[in-house]
């Protein structure tokens, strides 16, 4: 179906972050075909959105989850990171099967649909779950098979986890038409051996696929690090060649400055997910010097066991006013550069150049924001009222490929019942 928003603001994010008012979107064929004043007036056969007193922004890009994990929501909390994911999240992901990754998956892109994210990267396991909740609700997302193995070796080829990788790049990559892409995922340095890491890098580049790794989360992590290798988590990664794929890495709080330059030399796009680093006392990722040092940031949620949502308007909030509030400066990243961190950045660091800006020609994954809420006006400025004032809940409309998916608290993909049916039930079997 093709749609004509009508007479609205959008929030183009284009180069200059231009905000266009008055103006009309027209989506066809699933693409934005047209933008201007009066564009929509003659088209025929579309369904017409009254687009007075909204916003029309890019989709908001979540680039590090583990979407199932909604289902250990609010489970552990207020505990270390080795504490919390050694002795209470890894013995419940063990009971884990495919039938509960694929309803806590739903719940998760329910979640995301509502507050106006359009794609999400995601690690984790069961994967053909995953990406059949993600076909059938119409989200888009890069998808991996999250491996670790700490065992020495040459040969992984038997190895369980790289088998299911490489199955679920055949079988997905490109998938939903094009809506799912397919990434490798070692989990992080102190779950992989070094030559677990070279193989997986090996195979990402033998199926041209990207990567998508945790990188030096903890204090623990980093020192830990320098004892065994003798060189930070990102330097090992580098030496193991493991950059020279397209890669995110999510966290990064602990990289130093020499970290940056050899990451900006591989572009690896950092993820900065502010609110499950705060949450788990991981610390401050140095985001304004990552800034500085020219690398690509984007945000993602981590899962919603260590968060506890996947509501990236929070994670914007916080990215934006943590950075001001530990190093003292009220100029630290601006309303503006967030916006662009949750849009264009994460479409970058994921390899989608049609999607994270409001341009003629891009395909039409974008949300629309109730801006009559009382809590975002007056409106002085609009970036500053999105980051500082607005609530995932003010989204209205969320659209991928030019398909609505979500309008008014209505799921127009998901049955919204059959997944509190299916949640209770898993949650009884996982938990009592
Ligand atoms: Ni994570």
């Amino acid at each position: 179906m093709n749609h004509i928003i009508r007479d609205t603001t959008v929030l183009t994010m284009n180069d200059r972050n231009e905000i266009l008012e008055r103006t009309d979107v027209v989506i066809e064929n699933g693409i934005i075909a047209k933008i201007g004043p009066k564009a929509g007036e003659t088209a025929d056969n579309a369904n017409i959105i009254d687009g007075s007193g909204k916003l029309v922004m890019p989709g908001l890009i979540n680039c590090h989850c583990h979407v199932p994990m909604t289902l250990l929501r609010n489970y552990a909390d207020d505990m270390d990171l080795q504490t919390w994911l050694f002795d209470h999240i890894f013995p419940v992901e063990d009971r884990l099967n495919e039938d509960d990754v694929y309803w806590g998956t739903l719940l998760g892109i329910m979640e995301m649909l509502s507050t106006g994210t359009t794609c999400f990267a995601d690690m984790y396991y069961f994967m053909d779950s995953i990406a059949s909740a993600v076909e059938s609700s119409g989200i888009r997302a890069q998808l991996s098979r999250g491996q670790t193995c700490n065992e020495p070796g040459s040969d992984f080829s038997g190895n369980q986890a790289m088998k299911e990788s490489e199955e679920f790049v055949r079988k997905w990559n490109g998938a939903a038409d094009g809506r799912i892409t397919a990434a490798m995922a070692p989990h992080a340095i102190y779950t992989c051996s070094p030559s677990y890491i070279q193989a997986i890098a090996e195979k990402a580049g033998k199926l041209g696929v990207p990567i998508h790794v945790h990188l030096d989360e903890t204090v623990r992590e980093h020192e830990d690090s320098l004892g065994t290798y003798g060189k930070t988590p990102a330097a090992h990664l580098y030496d193991l060649g493991l950059f020279d794929h397209k890669t995110i890495a999510a966290h990064c709080v602990c990289i130093t400055v020499e970290d940056m330059a050899l990451m900006k030399e591989k572009g690896v796009s950092v993820i900065h997910c502010p609110a499950s680093n705060l949450k788990l006392a991981s610390g401050i990722a140095p985001i304004p010097e990552a800034i500085s040092a020219g690398l690509n940031v984007c945000i993602g949620t981590d899962g919603a066991s260590s968060n506890n949502n996947l509501n990236m308007w929070e994670d914007m909030y916080l990215a934006s006013i943590i950075h001001k509030g530990s190093k003292r400066d009220p100029k630290l990243i601006t309303a503006a550069e967030t916006l662009r961190m949750a849009t264009v950045n994460g479409a970058k660091a994921l390899g989608m150049s049609c999607v994270g800006s409001i341009r003629e020609g891009n395909k039409a994954d974008l949300i629309m924001v109730d801006l009559e809420k009382p809590h975002l006006k007056p409106m002085h400025n609009l970036c500053s009222a999105l980051v500082y004032s607005a609530q995932g809940s003010d989204v209205c409309m969320t659209m991928v490929d030019g398909r609505i998916l979500y309008q008014d608290g209505e799921f127009k993909t998901i049955d919204r019942e059959k997944v509190d049916y299916h949640l209770e039930k898993v949650c009884k079997r996982l938990f009592e």
